[in-house]
């Protein structure tokens, strides 16, 4: 059994999912066919920059500063009263921050352009600008999947491990309810995300999830997620 934090890890496979049929759209993407195209990529490529620019501001409102909090008080008494390591490890907190913002910042710009090159594609008429915006999109679709891969495997590996290991169950689940009561999205959207992000996950990584959400009373309830609702 995990605590609430886990789910990160599950959010951050289904958003790599979603990242990856965009990519696989914006390769799909010809002259044929275009309108209709057009408007599903159009589509995905709003609902990805709503997804990254979401997941982002709950991090950096809630993850980040209880994680610094966790770094500060993981150093042994006696040490916490030294200026100078507590200043290194606040400096150390501050650098990693600044690292894993660095990456939101360059995501969710990427993400901008290429919502806004995907409303372009469905108006251009010319076939010159037609085929060098569908270049442009397939470049910006497959660096925001890249930038994230990398960017989740920093959380997952170095950020993730240490809150898990530090915190109770009850106190990381504190931390997810303060992220969703931060973020700016409604009951319907939010059901809607745990379905996408569940088509993401592998048996055992559903049963925690659920078991997870449940414990939070945010399941949406087994036929909804399945897609039988
Ligand atoms: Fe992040
Ligand atoms: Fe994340």
């Amino acid at each position: 059994m995990s605590g609430g934090l886990t789910n990160f890890r599950y959010v951050h496979k289904g958003i790599l999912r979603e990242l990856a049929m965009l990519e696989a759209k914006a390769q799909a993407l010809s002259e044929t066919d275009l309108a209709e195209q057009a408007a599903s990529f159009r589509r995905a490529a709003r609902f990805s920059e709503a997804v990254i620019k979401n997941h982002a501001y709950g991090e950096e409102k809630v993850i980040f500063p209880a994680v610094r909090e966790i770094f500060r008080k993981a150093l042994p008494p006696g040490i916490n009263k030294i200026p100078r390591l507590t200043r290194d490890v606040d400096q150390a907190g501050e650098t990693f921050q600044a690292f894993v913002e660095a990456d939101h910042r360059f995501a969710e710009a990427l993400a901008a352009r290429l919502a806004e090159g995907a409303v372009r594609l469905g108006q251009a008429t010319d076939p010159g600008e037609r085929a060098l915006l569908i270049t442009t999109c397939r470049q910006q679709a497959s660096a925001v999947h890249a930038v994230l891969a990398l960017h989740f495997q920093k959380e997952n590996n170095l950020l993730l491990p240490l809150a898990e290991a530090r915190l109770s169950i009850e106190e990381q689940d504190a931390l997810m309810r303060q992220v969703e009561a931060a973020l700016p999205i409604s009951g319907d959207r939010r059901a809607d995300s745990i379905k996408r992000w569940w088509q993401a996950l592998g048996p055992e990584e559903k049963a925690d999830y659920r078991s997870n959400l449940m414990r939070m009373d945010r399941w949406p309830g087994d036929a909804y997620v399945e897609g039988h609702a």
